[in-house]
């Protein structure tokens, strides 16, 4: 049996043998395995494609595959088949990140090869190469493969370090940024071009870290938002500052613009995406509403991961789909709107609360809640979330502070520590949208200027909602439970 055959028919028989207990309902999971990067994200025939870094054998990394669901409105996504595995000597070691266009009613993917033969680190070759569909589903690796080998790479950048390939298009031409380690050890981004996604011709490289900006740049995106030029990057060991960079590897954006002939990205400052815990390598596509949608791994590297330590048989899951708009000269994300369509059963209330905690009349692990918090009389306002005798994942507005605190120090098990970002907070209000789903917690601040993302582990009996307030605090609250 081939490979893919091979991969394809471990999930048909192990997909049902997994502990379900922390599984999410409304979030893209594997059906069993190991997931990370999302891959692929794109819109082709009417519908949203997204694959994902597969390892289906076992809840830890391993030779990676590309795991495939679809989807018609970002939230219910169709399993599909394994979509490629590392089966030629191209990619013998791992059908690493990559992306995905549309071209002449086929869907393209193009992705790195990971060579690792002898196991010493220095031979290690990553390369490029494409694999094409014509119905969505299954997928032929060209002939021509690989497209671009470490044969095009400048002096300066090391063969072992060349990966993630993101495409798109502009006029007639095709692009692809791809990660890279310059020879003093820290990213850089390379571009190339090509008439027809299998000859391509080196660029330039676009945007170097020189060890200013952590080192190597993993899974890069880019693209266009009015009249803007934005490059999001995933580097590892960027030096933490204050709140901002405190997971072992980030997630950033830099606004600027691209000059195309020369491939030099002229940007301003970076800023991290997501001021949570559990957010990295994030890919965008564009959709027929002309929509900038971005996914994530809702997960980092070097953590400990529970449903792996427990053997639930499964490790892994992606953000909501988030909207990308430019405001000013920051970005903010806010979940798609189709969520809405699988709200159920709301609850509104508006509650004043003095120097107490009270708990609401609801409970569940898949739902979302809005609140708007006047803390003009109060110094601290905020939610316990999923809440049990024992456990609780704090979130609340410090005023003194001026600043937001996710805390999962007593969350269940799983790692604990806290995350702080500072919110833009006028007329002394504070807007969230939480969006809870068994273990996951994503918050959206003030219509998505910031967000904060962590994987949670409570107990099942920890399935409660408190609001509380040192001094007076007035909450508007709308809850639904999401159902799929
Ligand atoms: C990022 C990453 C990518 C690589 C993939 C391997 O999380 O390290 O750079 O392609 O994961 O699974």
């Amino acid at each position: 049996m081939n490979k893919l055959e091979k991969a394809r028919n471990y999930v048909k028989e192990n997909k049902d043998k997994i502990n379900k207990k922390y599984r999410m309902t409304y979030h893209v999971m594997a059906p069993v395995g190991w997931i990370n990067d999302p891959n692929g994200f794109s819109y082709y025939k009417g519908e949203y494609h997204l694959f994902y870094q597969y390892h289906p054998y076992s809840s830890e990394w391993g030779p990676m595959h590309w795991g495939h669901v679809k989807s018609k409105d970002l939230i219910k996504w169709e399993d599909l088949p394994v979509a490629i595995a590392p089966d030629m000597p191209y990619d013998a070691d791992g059908c690493f990140s990559g992306s995905a266009i549309e071209h002449d009613e086929k869907l393209y993917l193009i992705y790195t090869g990971h060579i690792d033969k002898t196991k010493k680190p220095e031979d290690i070759r990553q390369i490029q190469n494409i694999a094409v569909s014509e119905d969505g589903i299954n997928f032929t690796k060209i002939k021509e493969n690989p497209v671009i080998g470490t044969d095009t790479l400048p002096q300066e950048a090391k063969s072992q370090d060349f990966r993630d390939p993101k495409v798109w298009k502009k006029g007639d031409l095709f692009y692809v940024v791809v990660g890279s380690r310059n020879v003093d050890g820290s990213g850089q981004i390379l571009m190339y071009k090509s008439k027809d996604l299998i000859n391509w011709e080196f660029v330039n490289i676009i945007a170097k870290s020189s060890n200013k900006i952590g080192k190597m740049w993993e899974c890069p995106d880019f693209f266009e938002i009015d009249g803007k030029d934005v490059l999001i990057i995933s580097p590892q060991y960027l030096e933490s500052k204050g709140d901002r960079f405190n997971n072992i590897y980030s997630s950033i954006y830099m606004i600027g613009s691209l000059n195309y002939e020369k491939g030099i990205f002229v940007h301003e400052d970076y800023y991290e995406i997501d001021h949570g815990f559990d957010f990295y390598a994030p890919q965008t596509l564009i959709d027929d509403k002309g929509r900038r949608i971005m996914i994530a791994w809702m997960n980092v590297w070097d953590r400990k991961w529970p449903t792996h330590e427990l053997k639930h048989g499964w490790n892994g899951a992606m953000t909501l789909p988030r909207v990308i708009q430019l405001k000013g000269n920051k970005i903010t994300f806010s979940p798609v709107e189709e969520i809405k369509k699988y709200r159920n059963n709301e609850y509104r209330a508006v509650e004043t609360i003095t120097n107490i905690s009270k708990r609401l009349p609801f409970d569940g692990f898949a739902l979302e809640i809005e609140a708007l918090i006047d803390i003009t009389h109060a110094d601290r306002a905020g939610f316990k979330l999923c809440k049990g005798d024992k456990e609780e994942t704090i979130l609340y507005f410090n005023k003194r502070e001026n600043k937001v605190t996710l805390d999962r120090n007593n969350s269940g098990i799983g790692p604990g520590r806290v995350r702080k970002t500072t919110p833009n907070v006028i007329e002394n209000k504070i807007k969230f949208r939480i969006f809870v789903d068994r273990s996951s917690i994503e918050v959206f601040i003030n219509d998505g200027e910031q967000t904060m993302t962590a994987l949670i582990y409570p107990s099942d009996e920890s399935n409660y909602y408190e609001i509380f307030a040192d001094g007076t605090a007035q909450f508007l609250i709308t809850k639904w439970d999401i159902k799929l």
